[in-house]
């Protein structure tokens, strides 16, 4: 069998780069632009050796045109995406969700006689975003979340990530943010490991979806509040503005977009309200 990955014939063309990151960008939004080569490179490399492949255009071709190209695909989007995330990410953000957002939801929908409540975290990665939400959902709820009709969607591209997500133990730096008090009371801990309490799981349904699937996105309707946070940076400017139109039409009047601390919608959507909380941005639907 002959010996793939050889240094040389192993480098990926400057056109089968374009080729690629095409593909990818076709199927996902996920754009590497120009100076991402050997980013994309290395994170395909192990992409080649699982199906014995001696080269990048070999790959592509058998991306494009292997009937069982779209099993293949989903191990690409587990190479090519960044899965990046942590209990309590950009406090100020989680504070502004606990204080702000969501007792005015809560608010409103008490108002209109309706004690549901849907949130989304759209780009979970491996689940400790959404797991937070419901955290922070318990706190502000405590006893009465049991009167509530909740649900926490939480979807993301990387199957790899999704069963993280499903297992829901984590290790300790993963958990770096979280307040020694919340860490107690919805965490078990089995040695140097910390799996989410059973009634924070029950809160959230995970779920594959691409946000470049127009048809299942648009499905996802009806919530009071959407974190797509850190998934934005990834796209061109063309999917961004795509997805963010769409997740403005998944929100209920009144409902609320998060996007990453260092992301912003600028030249993307003008539909949002922009609302400041204290260290901490929010995208209102009005
Ligand atoms: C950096 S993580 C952010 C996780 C979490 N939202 C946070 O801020 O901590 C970005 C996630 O977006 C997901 N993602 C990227 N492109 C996607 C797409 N087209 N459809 C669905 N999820 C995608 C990735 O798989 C990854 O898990």
């Amino acid at each position: 069998m002959a010996d793939f990955l050889d240094p040389v014939a192993s480098q990926m063309s400057d056109e089968t780069f374009l080729l690629l990151r095409d593909l990818i960008y076709e199927h996902s939004g996920i754009y590497f632009s120009d100076n991402k080569k050997a980013q994309l490179e290395n994170r395909l490399s192990l992409r080649l050796k699982a199906n014995n492949l001696p080269d990048y255009d070999k790959y592509y071709y058998m991306l494009k045109y292997d009937p069982q190209a779209s099993r293949e695909l989903k191990a690409l989007f587990d190479s090519v995406t960044t899965n990046e995330t942590s209990f309590f990410r950009s406090p100020p953000q989680i504070q502004a969700f606990q204080e702000k957002a969501l007792p005015e939801i809560i608010q409103h929908r008490l108002e209109k006689g309706e004690k549901v409540l849907r949130l989304w975290s759209a780009g979970c990665s491996t689940g400790d975003e959404p797991y937070t939400m419901g955290i922070i959902l318990k706190e502000v709820l405590k006893d009465r979340l049991s009167e509530w009709d909740v649900k926490i969607y939480a979807s993301d591209i990387s199957e790899k990530a999704l069963k993280s997500a499903r297992a829901s133990t984590y290790n300790e730096y993963t958990l770096r943010s979280v307040p020694p008090e919340i860490k107690k009371n919805y965490f078990i801990q089995n040695g140097p490991l910390f799996t989410v309490c059973d009634e924070i799981r029950s809160l959230v349904e995970l779920q594959y979806l691409n946000f470049n699937d127009a048809k299942r996105v648009k499905l996802m309707r009806g919530f009071d509040i959407i974190f797509c946070r850190n998934v934005l940076i990834y796209f061109d400017d063309a999917a961004k503005k795509n997805f963010v139109a769409q997740l403005y039409d998944n929100l209920n009047p009144g409902g609320y977009l998060f996007i990453g601390h260092s992301e912003s919608l600028h030249n993307i959507s003008r539909a949002f309200k922009l609302v400041h909380f204290p260290g901490a941005l929010g995208y209102k639907k009005e």
